[in-house]
């Protein structure tokens, strides 16, 4: 257990990409360990799939704190208290606080429904048939202090047709980023990320080949 990376998965809704890092960790491709998962929705779904694994849930809602940053500093206590060594964000639907961002400086991931800069914020599905681009796709990257404006870890492309409706395209990249986002944390966990400025950097000597960033193995 000692060498397996210590996530803290935070939620707000379904969890799918939630339920692929726990896939994904119990075939052995991702050798981390969920020891929290926290959702700012008692209501959310995912909350259903971590009980079914095992792994110890909290459910925080903003109404219980005083201010954001109250919200945030209790996030940060159990997050710590946790030795959380990664914060994977999984379709949890809130700002974080600078004081937040200071607790795990380039330590937090996130995965967003489009290519970034293209199509930040909400929505990034419909912004894109909106504007009639022929491809997007999902982008895993780190958090700082903008929406959707960190360091780019790894994109995965999806071609969008004529025919496409949000919801056609949604789960197109759905699919896409369930492939793509425990293949991120592995590559932290491996030590092969380096942050450059504002560039990610996947250390050289195990670059991995195109190909195999855009087919499944
Ligand atoms: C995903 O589309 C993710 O890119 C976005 O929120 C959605 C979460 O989906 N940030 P799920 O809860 O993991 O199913």
């Amino acid at each position: 257990m000692a060498d397996l990376l210590k996530l803290g998965v935070l939620i707000s809704g379904n969890g799918s990409n939630l339920q692929s890092i726990i896939d994904h960790i119990e075939r052995g491709s991702l050798k981390a360990v969920i020891k929290i998962v926290i959702s700012n929705n008692p209501d959310a779904y995912g909350i259903t799939r971590a009980i079914k694994h095992g792994i110890s849930v909290v459910a925080l809602k903003q109404e219980d704190f005083k201010t954001k940053q109250d919200f945030d500093l209790e996030l940060i206590r159990i997050l710590k208290s946790n030795d959380i060594e990664l914060v994977i964000l999984a379709g949890f639907m809130r700002i974080l606080t600078s004081a937040f961002l200071k607790a795990f400086p380039q330590k937090i991931m996130n995965i967003h429904p489009a290519l970034l800069p293209s199509f930040p914020g909400i929505h990034g599905q419909k912004q894109a048939l909106e504007y009639g681009v022929k491809f997007s796709g999902c982008t895993v990257h780190f958090v700082d202090e903008g929406v959707d404006t960190g360091p780019i870890i790894i994109q995965g492309v999806v071609p969008v047709n004529d025919d496409d409706t949000e919801e056609i395209l949604t789960a197109r990249i759905l699919k896409e980023e369930h492939r793509i986002y425990p293949r991120a944390i592995q590559l932290f966990a491996e030590g092969k990320i380096e942050i450059k400025g504002h560039k990610v950097k996947i250390k050289a000597a195990e670059k991995i080949p195109f190909h195999s960033l855009h087919n499944p193995p």
